[in-house]
């Protein structure tokens, strides 16, 4: 069985839905087990990362950046980098938004690097923008940002029942999917 986290953290309720959908679409895949984790303030517990075979992270971007939360969860891994434990783990990462820029980018790209500080191999996001035109920002079509370091969802001030759109969440679909069928090739190899 190949193991698959999703190791999140939500102000608000915007990331934890993204996070569910990029669950759903990890689990669609056969043999893959995924696992979901909220990270609260000063949550230690790594047991569940440790174990498994590819590891997603999800943050909301604050202020240009991950936020706190992620960042404290980041440092706190310190220990497991020294001993290289997630060293050859498949990683990827999401970030979501209020702006269509944001600097959602900044955000994803602190977690390639903390990804690279452990020595994992990363992947990205691997479909274009699926308007017909190509035009970026429609609300219903796959990476309607253009983003491939990553996953990218963008929100409305408004509660997570309604944002982020439907685009970002099939986007979100195809990123579990996309990780969980790269994880379990990985493994077999
Ligand atoms: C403290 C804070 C800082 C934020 N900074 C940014 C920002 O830099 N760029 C942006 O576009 N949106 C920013 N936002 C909006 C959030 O990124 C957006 O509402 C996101 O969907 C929140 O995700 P969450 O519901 O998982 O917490 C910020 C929101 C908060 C609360």
């Amino acid at each position: 069985m190949t193991k698959l986290a999703i190791i999140y953290h939500s102000g608000y309720g915007h990331t934890e839905k993204m996070a569910h959908h990029v669950k759903k679409g990890a689990a669609s895949v056969d043999g893959v087990e995924t696992l979901i984790l909220k990270l609260e303030d000063g949550n230690e517990d790594f047991s569940a990362a440790n174990d498994a075979d590819a590891i997603i992270f999800g943050s909301p971007t604050y202020m240009g950046s991950v936020s706190a939360v992620m960042k404290n969860f980041m440092e706190k891994t310190s220990p497991l980098f020294a001993k290289r434990q997630w060293k050859d783990k498949l990683a990827g990462g999401f970030t979501l938004s209020h702006s269509l820029s944001g600097d959602k980018l900044n955000a994803l790209m602190q977690i390639n690097i903390f990804a690279m500080q452990h020595g994992m191999i990363w992947a990205g996001f691997d479909e274009l923008n699926q308007s017909p035109d190509g035009e970026p920002g429609k609300e219903d079509v796959m990476n309607r940002m253009g983003a491939f370091l990553g996953l990218m969802g963008q929100t409305e001030n408004a509660p997570a029942d309604i944002t982020p759109p439907s685009g970002d969440l099939l986007s979100a679909e195809y990123f579990g999917k996309r990780l969980a069928e790269t994880a379990k090739r990985f493994k077999k190899a």
